[in-house]
């Protein structure tokens, strides 16, 4: 039987709950085999706690659990995100509301390759789960390297088991990288290797890349 194929937007969009249980309610399974979930959201608090008092743009902000904790273990002043599912908008407009930290957060609709951001940058900006999605990563990259005065993260899967494993889960296009690449890809968006942070986590790397 063939598998419906659906746009990354619709497949978000349906399954915000599920992704905010990751981090809310995570299962057994969930401690071990999404451990690179948790690891990246790690990599992206600490490089954000390097800035004191960031403003900070959160790509693909899915539950907005990591904008929460960006703002109570990352320091940050102000988390702008941006999601181009409706639902993650509303279920991170809940969460932050939840955590009452919803007076420096704000979420918005759009898809962040053609979003206007009218001249507006950030410290710093993360991408946790999002190049996964991303047919052109230089796009996403370059333009993270834009907004971002001092320095931007994100999370690069590998290709492997599991990325086979959610490959036949998935319903959605998914892309996974190597090394190279993702050096590659930063040297393109005028980043130098020597500015460059690679750290192994669960499934894949998460980098910093320092302006
Ligand atoms: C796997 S979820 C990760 C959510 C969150 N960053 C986290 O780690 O908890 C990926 C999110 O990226 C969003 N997304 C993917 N491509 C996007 C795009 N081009 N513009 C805006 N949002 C996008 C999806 O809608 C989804 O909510």
């Amino acid at each position: 039987m063939s598998k419906k194929t659906e746009t990354v937007q619709s497949y978000w969009d349906a399954r915000s709950e599920l992704f905010g249980n990751y981090y809310k309610k995570p299962s057994s399974f969930d401690r071990v085999f999404r451990k690179g979930v948790y690891e990246r959201q790690a990599v992206a608090i600490k490089a954000c706690k390097a800035i004191p008092n960031a403003t900070v743009l959160d790509v693909g902000s899915g539950p907005g659990v990591n904008s929460v904790s960006l703002i109570k273990n990352g320091g940050a002043s102000h988390v702008f995100g941006i999601d181009f599912a409706q639902h993650m908008i509303d279920y991170a407009n809940a969460t932050v509301k939840e955590e009452n930290v919803a007076d420096k957060c704000n979420f918005v609709l759009g898809d962040i390759l053609t979003y206007d951001f009218a001249g507006q940058k950030f410290d710093y900006s993360c991408a946790l789960g999002v190049f996964d999605y991303i047919e052109d990563a230089q796009a996403l990259l370059s333009r993270m390297s834009q907004l971002s005065q001092k320095s931007f993260m994100g999370s690069w899967p590998e290709n492997g088991l599991r990325m086979a494993l959610r490959r036949y889960r998935y319903t959605c296009p998914l892309f996974h990288y190597t090394e190279q690449q993702i050096i590659d890809l930063h040297s393109k968006a005028g980043i130098s290797r020597d500015k460059l942070e690679i750290i192994r986590i669960g499934g894949g790397w998460a980098t910093v890349a320092h302006k």
